[in-house]
């Protein structure tokens, strides 16, 4: 979604914007804009297109000098990529620029009520108004003018703003879109997520909520909405700049899922004490976990997924029930929330919009809501209850990888838990399934190191049109995942069908050497899934089946096998969801594509 940065200092500020941009270029974007104070006025340079090409306009920043400027990256949501939509966006006399992030709700009425007033809009966006009405309210006093507007709008937005008349100040402000803001000895920052400005500083502020900011090059000040002065403590980042590199891979894809044997033992090792699971962020006593008599699951897209894989462990492992939710759909479903119930969101950024909306929808509703968020100080981590942190780092590539990965662990750690205060599980398997996870980071690198067979595999389908990813039980949940990497990174159609589902219709799509992948981790579902297999390939599919080493019986039903090592099948997700990573991967890389950064995708969807 769109990227902020802002910069005011001693420094040319183009050059900083620039390169703040192009550490957010992960979170997608259509078109790139910056507006610099000059000493005079105010100078916009945007263009549709890729960060490359404002630079180009820009000559790297050096045609836009000043020490003061705000830069923007927008992913289309009202009117069209075009030069025109692109941010920074003027008031008429061009003496007061914006650049926002997030969604004007009540923008139409907005802007009839500027234009009854004689405002002229050039954009299709929402963000337009914000720059006439804050120069209907500017009297003189910037600030003033700022929370005048914070009062009018409704919606979602991270705001920066220059006024003319106050050079030496940026204004940002922020409500339920990420931002924020940093300070080092040559000037002050803000920008839409931390590696925008980690070169700069490792002190920032995440501004909440209905606050507002005012930069100048040696300090900032943070106001509320009703221009009341706050203070507010800088957080110190603790990870490396490094780690936003690509360190010598072709794409962050590739870097992040050969960080997963990483993540999953940084993610697993804190929480394993001994013999036991400790994991103190659920500030839960035994007494209340026992207590717990349903789980909700909520997120989307491949944290989606992961939650899905979570309902058969916890209802396997704890014998609770769980039921799993897209949040777009729960936040609007009226969902019934019974005493007793748990709320688990999971969110990679932690600004989900929908995620994040649900999750207030179950603390209204009276739940305990626990996050289980990868972005320290995200927006979801802010207000959950109680935060159990995936320790992946920072996660680039707009496909989810490694977090994905990490919180699968997260969801067997707590099923784990459960299941021992419960008394669902023995001392006896609760000492097995802890071996088996503490084995997972070694066998997903083995599985990595062996991306040569799925390498070549994958190039044989780089021409596919459709492939059918099928799976039962927790091999439907892997699946999903498996046909989601591939179609929004190489743009093949795939669909995941629950295997015995797709008779049910789907079948009917299969033609002569139309690809299925199958998924039988479960050995008591093989025979099923075995049967399934056989209806597809006697109506001419070619099924690539990734299973367990020594059902050597699947050979009988497929054309090509990927083995993955021995472990307890609640856990067999994070092994088979390696090969099927690669395999989109790869596929995507033969067809060319933009693998990070995949055509209208966004890496924190901070709208509806
Ligand atoms: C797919 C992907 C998305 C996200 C989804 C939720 O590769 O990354 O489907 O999983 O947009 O995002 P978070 O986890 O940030 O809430």
């Amino acid at each position: 979604m769109c990227g902020i940065v802002g910069y005011i200092g001693n420094s040319q500020a183009a050059p900083i914007i620039l390169d703040g941009l192009s550490k957010l270029e992960y979170r997608g974007y259509d078109s790139a804009g910056m507006a610099v104070f000059d000493g005079e006025k105010i100078n916009i340079r945007k263009s549709v297109g890729r960060l490359k090409v404002l630079e180009n306009l820009t000559h790297g920043g050096e045609n836009m000098p000043g020490l003061c400027g705000i830069g923007h990256t927008r992913w289309a949501t009202h009117g069209a990529p075009s030069d025109t939509n692109a941010h920074p966006h003027f008031n008429a006399e061009e003496t007061i620029v914006v650049v926002h992030n997030g969604i004007i709700e009540n923008y139409i009425q907005l802007r009839d009520k500027l234009i009854s007033r004689g405002y002229k809009f050039v954009s299709e966006t929402d963000t337009e108004v914000l720059a006439h009405l804050l120069d209907y309210y500017y009297k003189g006093n910037p600030l003033e003018a700022v929370t005048k507007v914070l009062h009018r709008v409704e919606g979602s937005y991270a705001l920066g703003i220059v006024f003319a008349d106050c050079p030496d100040q940026i204004f940002a402000a922020r409500k339920d879109s990420p931002l924020i803001v940093g300070q080092n000895e040559d000037g002050c920052f803000i920008a839409s997520d931390v590696p925008a400005i980690l070169k700069y500083t490792r002190k920032v502020y995440y501004v909440d909520n209905y606050e507002v900011v005012r930069l100048r090059a040696d300090h900032m000040h943070f106001y509320t909405v009703d221009e009341e002065e706050i203070k507010k403590e800088p957080v110190t980042i603790e990870w490396d700049a490094n780690a936003a590199e690509k360190a010598g891979y072709e794409h962050f894809m590739l870097k992040e899922m050969y960080e997963q044997p990483k993540t999953v033992s940084d993610t697993l090792t804190p929480r394993v004490k001994g013999n036991d699971i400790v994991i103190e962020e659920l500030n839960m006593t035994d007494e209340e976990l026992k207590s717990i008599s349903k789980i909700h699951i909520v997120a989307c897209g491949s944290a989606y997924h992961a939650g899905m894989t979570g309902k058969y462990v916890m209802e396997g492992l704890a014998r609770i029930p769980v039921e799993v939710d897209l949040a777009s759909e729960f936040r609007y479903r009226d969902p019934i929330l019974e005493k007793g119930s748990m709320v688990v969101v999971i969110s990679q950024s932690g600004e989900t919009a929908d995620t994040l909306a649900a999750l207030r929808e179950a603390k209204a509703g009276g739940c305990k809501v626990l996050g289980i968020v990868n972005v320290v100080g995200s927006s979801i981590a802010r207000e959950a209850d109680n935060v159990m942190y995936t320790w992946a780092g920072p996660e680039i590539a707009v496909a989810t990888t490694k977090a994905y990965s990490a919180q699968l662990i997260a969801m067997y750690l707590l099923a784990m838990k459960l299941g021992k205060v419960r008394g669902v599980i023995s001392d006896e398997t609760f000492a097995e399934l802890l071996g088996d996870l503490k084995r997972l980071p070694d066998q997903i690198e083995l599985l990595l190191n062996n991306k040569l067979k799925i390498q070549k595999f994958a190039n044989r389908y780089i021409g596919a049109k459709d492939v059918f990813f099928i799976g039962r039980g927790i091999d439907y949940a892997i699946s999903l995942e498996g046909s989601l990497k591939l179609k929004e990174i190489s743009y093949i159609h795939s669909e995941a069908y629950a295997a015995g589902e797709l008779k049910h219709g789907t079948i009917s799509l299969i033609e002569d050497g139309t690809l299925v992948a199958a998924v039988s981790t479960q050995p008591a579902l093989y025979a099923k899934t075995i049967s399934n297999m056989v209806e597809v390939k006697a109506r001419g599919a070619f099924v690539l089946a990734v299973t367990c080493e020594g059902n050597t019986e699947i050979e009988k039903a497929a054309d090509y096998v990927i083995y993955i090592p021995e472990t307890n099948p609640y856990f067999a997700n994070s092994l088979a969801i390696i090969p099927l990573q690669l395999f989109g991967y790869y596929v995507a890389v033969g067809k060319g594509c933009d693998v990070d950064k995949p055509r209208n995708l966004a890496k924190s969807v901070t709208v509806e």
